[in-house]
């Protein structure tokens, strides 16, 4: 609901050291040609692949939104990123480098480099080990694991067997775990006794029990020993990974499975705006496509690149650009454990610097963090390895453009900012959009990439004019793009697809400016960017009502410096409790633990009455321009189903309330 409003800002940056530079009316006519023939262009992109079988028809359209890419087409997404490159020159080439967070005494130090060699071997021993337990072709498993190797060797296992999976970010709490294991069906769960976290454990088994005494559907647990806390083990249910490992083979091969173009890889689940969290259901085919294009284009990614994406895999980012991209490219992918600033607030530069990483992609939220720090620790390091940068996940503030430009980049390295979300799959805007460099506008996101049709809406549904703020669409289907939401294709269709006939709602406000840049504004919905990651606020309104002394409660969200964006609660509380300074501790405290940690409530107002409308909904407008002190006006209008005279009133009570 942040709407961090950077416009008009006309600077533009050509880096040195870009190649390729085109100026954006050429590259507005090469991206029109492809638009126009966005069947053909991504035909094209998709034959690069190995397919083990050509595909018939490029998109099935005919029942829309539920568009098939490649159709008739088989391929196997492990096959692609790990045989084919272990049975090349590549066998002994690092895929991926993996460092863990403790640091502090040498012998604590871990750094491991898988060869696609090795994992190839160790990818088919845990294939094997999957279909032991009976896994097949159309069943999920869960992976709540930390950053670990074994969490992506799980994945591509996985998809060895066209067995789907499901990642839950392992900051998610016990309840969010099991509420989404139990709607993808989950079989088994893959996950570990512990992981590191700024110097600390995270029990994971802990809270995965607490997940499992709820979840009706999972009857086996493989448990990777990270942490080697001791561990409560269910009989018959739970076994170790280094156990079970004993007796798989060394050698083993598993033969990787055909699956079709529009079958199921993965089922991530996001933030909505409605209580459940949705199954986001990506595809083999479409999917892998995208990630080829923009692995290509907007990563310019090389055989002699390291590449590193600071993202944890829990999330779309890690799958797409830490897992399946990098790796289907034959790419050198660098995976780090724990916090960026662990111990001293340089670790993410000393890694850039041991490991000579080229092209960084972090999110604006890390820079912010690195910038309380001060310049002096990233001088300290020599980064001249890096080559290209970018950023994701929330709207980048021109300062930290800037910071990061100079210090990291050195300014003359591209840096972009690139757009895209979990349903998207895979980047869509981006200043590297198609082997091309546009010139840099610090805070834009530049112009869609190749064979993306996206633009900006007015409430009407028409083409907004240029630098007015309207809805971000997508008016042709693109590889990449969902299935469904799994098991519920009604709501798939309802909340992206019916805001506006026939085009995706991505549901963020947006503004195109007269170059055709996009700026991606924040969302236009009931979602918050906390740190880049993605919450409802209404998934912490159901928290925050199951507590004993809360009768009503309201959650939005408001700018901050470090985060972006954090969540502010309104709590109607229930006869016979009073509000306290503990009180607000413990209901904070209850969101965290039913949430997870990234759910922190930055303050809690005690509050008699919340502002509705006449239809019952709580005007989030109102509630957010009072904590952040905007002036009526700006939402007189915005509510919908209220007149002015209401939401000034409104207005006007909870802001006496807020200040009282
Ligand atoms: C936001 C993350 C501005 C946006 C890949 C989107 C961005 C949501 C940017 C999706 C960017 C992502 N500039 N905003 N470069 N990238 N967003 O699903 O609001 O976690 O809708 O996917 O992040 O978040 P998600």
């Amino acid at each position: 609901m942040s709407v961090n409003w950077a416009l008009p800002f006309e600077e533009r940056i050509v880096p040195e050291g870009a190649h390729n530079l085109v100026d954006i009316e050429t590259y507005h006519k090469l991206h029109r040609l492809s638009v126009e023939n966005y069947k053909e262009y991504w035909a094209s992109i998709a034959k690069e692949l190995p397919w083990f079988k050509p595909w018939e028809k490029t998109l099935d359209d005919s029942n829309p939104p539920f568009y098939k890419w490649f159709v008739g087409g088989e391929l196997n997404a492990c096959y692609i990123c790990v045989d084919r490159h272990a049975k090349s020159w590549r066998k002994n080439k690092v895929a991926i480098i993996w460092e863990g967070e403790p640091w502090e005494n040498e012998k604590a130090r871990e750094i491991r480099k898988i060869t696609y060699g090795e994992l190839f071997r160790e990818v088919n021993r845990v294939a094997y080990l999957l279909k032991s337990y009976g896994l097949k072709k159309g069943d999920v498993i869960g992976i709540y694991l930390p950053m670990i190797p074994e969490l992506p060797i799980f994945m591509l296992a996985a998809s060895r067997l066209g067995v789907a999976f499901s990642v839950v970010f392992s900051g998610f709490s016990a309840d969010a775990l099991a509420e989404r294991m139990n709607d993808a069906e989950a079989k088994l769960l893959v996950t570990a006794d512990g992981g590191w976290r700024n110097g600390k454990v995270v029990p994971l088994k802990q809270i995965a029990d607490e997940a499992l005494s709820k979840c009706k559907t999972i009857k086996n647990v493989i448990v990777v020993r990270r942490t080697k806390e001791d561990v409560n083990m269910a009989q018959g249910r739970d076994e170790f990974f280094d156990k079970l490992m004993e007796s798989v083979p060394q050698n083993v091969y598993v033969e990787p499975e055909r699956v079709k173009s529009e079958d199921t890889l993965y089922v991530l689940y996001t933030s909505g705006t409605t209580g459940k969290p949705k199954g986001q259901v990506h595809d083999v085919g479409g999917y892998l496509t995208l990630l080829h294009a923009t692995m290509k284009d907007v990563f310019d990614i090389q055989d002699t690149d390291v590449y590193w994406c600071t993202a944890d895999i829990g999330w779309v980012t890690g799958h797409s650009y830490i897992v399946y991209g990098p790796l289907m490219e034959g790419a050198t992918t660098l995976m780090y454990e724990g916090s960026l600033t662990y111990p001293e607030p340089d670790r993410w530069v000393s890694i850039i610097e041991r490991h000579g990483v080229n092209i960084f992609y972090t999110s604006p939220t890390a820079i912010r963090g690195w910038m309380r720090f001060g310049e002096e620790w990233v001088k300290k390091h020599d980064v001249s390895s890096i080559r290209l940068i970018h950023s994701v996940g929330e709207p980048i503030n021109p300062e930290a453009f800037r910071w990061l430009f100079k210090l990291l980049g050195r300014e003359k390295v591209p840096f972009g900012s690139t757009w895209w979300m979990t349903e998207t799959g895979g980047i869509l805007i981006s200043h590297t959009p198609g082997k091309y460099l546009v010139p840099l506008k610090p805070g834009t996101n530049g112009p869609p990439i190749f064979g993306v049709d996206a633009d900006v809406f007015d409430d009407n549904g028409k083409p907004q004019k240029p630098e007015e703020r309207g809805y971000l669409v997508i008016k042709k289907p693109w590889p990449g793009m969902p299935l469904t939401i799994f098991k519920d294709p009604e709501r798939y269709k309802q909340v992206y697809w019916s805001r506006f006939q026939g085009v995706f709602y991505a549901g963020d406000y947006a503004v195109k400016d007269r170059d055709g840049y996009f700026w991606i504004l924040g969302r236009a919905d009931e979602v918050i960017k906390v740190a880049g990651h993605r919450l409802g606020t209404y998934e912490l309104e159901s928290a925050l009502i199951q507590h004993k002394a809360v009768a009503e409660a309201a959650v939005v969200g408001v700018p901050d410096e470090l985060k972006g964006e954090v969540p502010v609660a309104f709590v109607i509380l229930k006869q016979g409790y009073t509000p306290s300074e503990e009180l607000r501790k413990e209901l904070n405290l209850w969101v965290r633990e039913r949430v997870g940690p990234i759910a922190s409530l930055k303050n809690v107002y005690f509050v008699s009455k919340l502002p509705k409308t006449r239809s019952a909904k709580i005007m989030r407008r109102v509630v957010q321009a009072v904590v952040v002190g905007k002036p009526v006006g700006d939402v007189t209008t915005l509510e919908d189903g209220a007149s002015v005279e209401e939401v000034k009133r409104a207005y006007l009570e909870l802001q006496k309330e807020v200040q009282g």
